[in-house]
């Protein structure tokens, strides 16, 4: 049997989720490719794990169209894809005091990056029997997480917060539109996940845990749900 084949976006860091779920992902015997808009840097973790490293920009369409077309040649399918890749965290921001410029770039990243990739992977995606979207959202995407939802963020971050909240509309679009076919979309919130230096001492758990969140969502079976969010393979509320 060929092995599944699973893309991972924004792998830069050592410590990003990104490359903790291509570490897993590794462990459940997939071809991993961990992508990063720094060749460089995925080159380089790619390495040290036995994964491929290729550059991928989920802004720029030039650069999401060749790494399809070469998986496209090299694999013929793809089986996983996680849009992790995602930034623009506005801390203490205000949505009144936000520069526009900021709000667009945030959207292109985290929005329109994961709508771009999965549109040009879907016919890919669609070669494969178990095909998996796995967009790597957040709580405070959601109305109502008691602590990181819309009206509850002690941090606000309300460029973010609408980023991923739009993230999570864009997961029950393609559900939707993709409900007669192999392919499950679902959106994940990893939890509040020690990513960055110190961040434990603020209840952050481990990268681990986090990852196997987007691990669960991106090997489901058959039965398994589509259009859903989740956390810990549990549903959460929108
Ligand atoms: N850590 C948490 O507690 C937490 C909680 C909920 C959700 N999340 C989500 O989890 C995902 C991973 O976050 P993380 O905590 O692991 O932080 P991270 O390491 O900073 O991950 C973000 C990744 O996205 C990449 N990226 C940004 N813009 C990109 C672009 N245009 N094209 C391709 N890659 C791009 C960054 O690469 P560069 O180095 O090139 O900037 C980086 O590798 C994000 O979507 C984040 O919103 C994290």
């Amino acid at each position: 049997m060929t092995k599944k084949v699973a893309l991972v976006t924004g792998v830069s860091r050592e410590m990003g989720l990104g490359f903790e779920t291509a570490k897993q992902l590794l462990d459940v015997d997939f071809n991993v490719i961990l992508s990063a808009r720094n060749l460089d840097k995925a080159t380089k973790l790619a390495a040290r794990i036995g994964a491929t490293g290729r550059q991928l920009d989920v802004t720029n369409e030039q650069s999401v169209n060749q790494l399809s077309s070469e998986i496209e040649q090299k694999f013929g399918k793809l089986d996983v894809l996680v849009n992790n890749a995602g930034a623009y965290f506005d801390q203490g921001g205000q949505a009144l005091e936000a520069d526009m410029q900021f709000v667009k770039d945030a959207l292109d990243t985290n929005l329109l990056g994961a709508w771009r990739v999965s549109k040009a992977f879907i016919g890919l995606l669609q070669k494969s029997d178990n095909g998996r979207i796995v967009n790597v959202s957040s709580g405070a995407g959601s109305f109502t997480d008691p602590i990181f939802g819309m009206q509850n963020h002690q941090g606000n971050v309300p460029v973010y917060a609408i980023t991923k909240l739009a993230l999570n509309g864009l997961t029950a679009k393609l559900a939707r539109e993709l409900k007669e076919t192999k392919i499950k979309v679902n959106s994940v919130c990893p939890g509040f996940v020690a990513t960055y230096p110190g961040t434990e001492q603020w209840g952050a758990r481990p990268v681990s845990e986090g990852a196997k969140s987007i691990v669960w969502a991106a090997t489901l079976p058959e039965s398994g749900p589509s259009g859903g969010f989740f956390r810990d393979g549990k549903r959460l509320n929108w």
